[in-house]
């Protein structure tokens, strides 16, 4: 079965790819390249060869804003007898900062971006989708674990462009309501690497999120970690979120796509999370404990648009998915510190 990847080489498209790859789907990744390296491409091929495994990878530079393009890719690929029947769709912008600078950026590539796959999709009869949402969209929240049902409420300008997105597929799905099968992946904090260590994080320029950031400190490429708050009202003040492993988390987009497969229609939101909370205090120290580096620290104060406290409650992704996460946060730390050791640099 054909399935097209969009934003295919980045940090979490790479492991789905990967994965996808060695459980015998063909895979067409689409990518901008834009936030991420064709390098990520090279290295999962690399891993592939290693192991001897045949796959079937096409990769295509294409912006999901290009209807051109995306039609023929759609259309070469019924002509090959090999026609796109899922897409995952992880093409898109993700930096809470930027779009507050950039919105309409981030209207156009998110939500324009979307419109314009669901049209080629729709127009090529191919109904099924996974999408890559975020937990962002809930908001400022006292309800903690966080179900699906929590009011949505986004805080950013990135988080309001997955919520537009998200009330598509509601009016999408409504339009032609026996043939859409669609999934809208709401992810907490995805962090670590693959096991091997050939493919992980490489943010462009200084990371927004915790754990890269972590792990550059651990090699030495930064001097510290700045903590945003110790003063929230969690247990040690600074604040907690859910971290998932990303194999688990690329797991959890194979048994999506499985449930559609077996489905004839649907439209359904899932947490994708670990289902704990843990403090930055809690991760620097375990990052230390299980890789036995030193991460110094300082304290900042809080960044803007932060909340004390984001956790999920996994029970939907459990029941309907039959998904659950397998690996620690000992784990995240230990294969996110090997990609990072392998791959000092990342992928440049
Ligand atoms: C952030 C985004 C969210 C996005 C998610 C993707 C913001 C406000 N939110 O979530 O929309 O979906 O990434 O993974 O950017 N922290 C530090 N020092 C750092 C970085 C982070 O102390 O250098 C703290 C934060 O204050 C937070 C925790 O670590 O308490 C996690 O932060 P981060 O990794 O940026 O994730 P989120 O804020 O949950």
């Amino acid at each position: 079965m054909r399935v097209l990847l969009t934003g295919g080489s980045g940090f979490i498209g790479s492991h789905i790819a990967l994965l996808l790859l060695e459980k015998g789907y063909d895979v067409l990744i689409i990518d901008s390249f834009v936030n991420s390296s064709p390098n990520a491409i090279k290295a999962i091929k690399n891993y592939l060869d290693d192991k001897n495994l045949n796959y079937n990878l096409k990769t295509i530079n294409c912006d999901i804003r290009d209807k051109q393009l995306l039609g023929k890719i759609f259309i070469d690929s019924a002509k090959e007898f090999n026609p796109i029947q899922t897409v995952i769709h992880l093409a898109g912008l993700k930096s809470v900062s930027e779009s507050f600078i950039n919105p309409l950026l981030y209207w156009d590539v998110n939500v324009c971006g979307t419109e314009n796959l669901l049209a080629t999709m729709n127009e090529n009869e191919c109904y099924s989708i996974v999408f890559s949402s975020s937990a962002t969209i809930y908001g400022l929240t006292d309800s903690i674990p966080i179900t699906e049902d929590h009011k949505i409420s986004p805080i950013n300008p990135y988080g309001k462009t997955k919520v537009a997105i998200e009330n598509m597929f509601y009016d999408l799905y409504r339009s032609n309501i026996s043939s859409w099968k669609i999934c809208s992946l709401r992810y907490f904090n995805p962090a670590g690497a693959h096991p091997s260590g050939f493919i992980g994080e490489d943010p462009v320029g200084i990371p927004n999120n915790l754990f890269p950031y972590i792990t550059q400190v651990a090699s030495g490429r930064r001097k510290f970690v700045n903590v945003f708050g110790d003063d929230w009202e969690t247990n040690d003040g600074s604040g907690v979120r859910d971290y998932i492993h990303i194999m688990d988390l690329s797991e959890g987009h194979i048994r999506a796509l499985d449930f559609l497969c077996s489905n004839k229609s649907c439209l359904e939101f899932v947490n994708l999370g670990s289902g704990k909370g843990y403090s930055v205090f809690q991760i620097i120290s375990q990052f230390e404990q299980s890789t036995g580096s030193q991460i110094p620290f300082s304290i900042q104060s809080r960044r803007d648009g932060d909340l004390a406290k984001s956790y999920a409650d996994i029970s939907k992704a459990k029941n309907l998915l039959g998904w659950a996460p397998k690996r620690s946060l000992e784990q995240i730390c230990l294969d996110g510190w090997k990609w990072q050791r392998k791959n000092p640099n990342g992928y440049t």
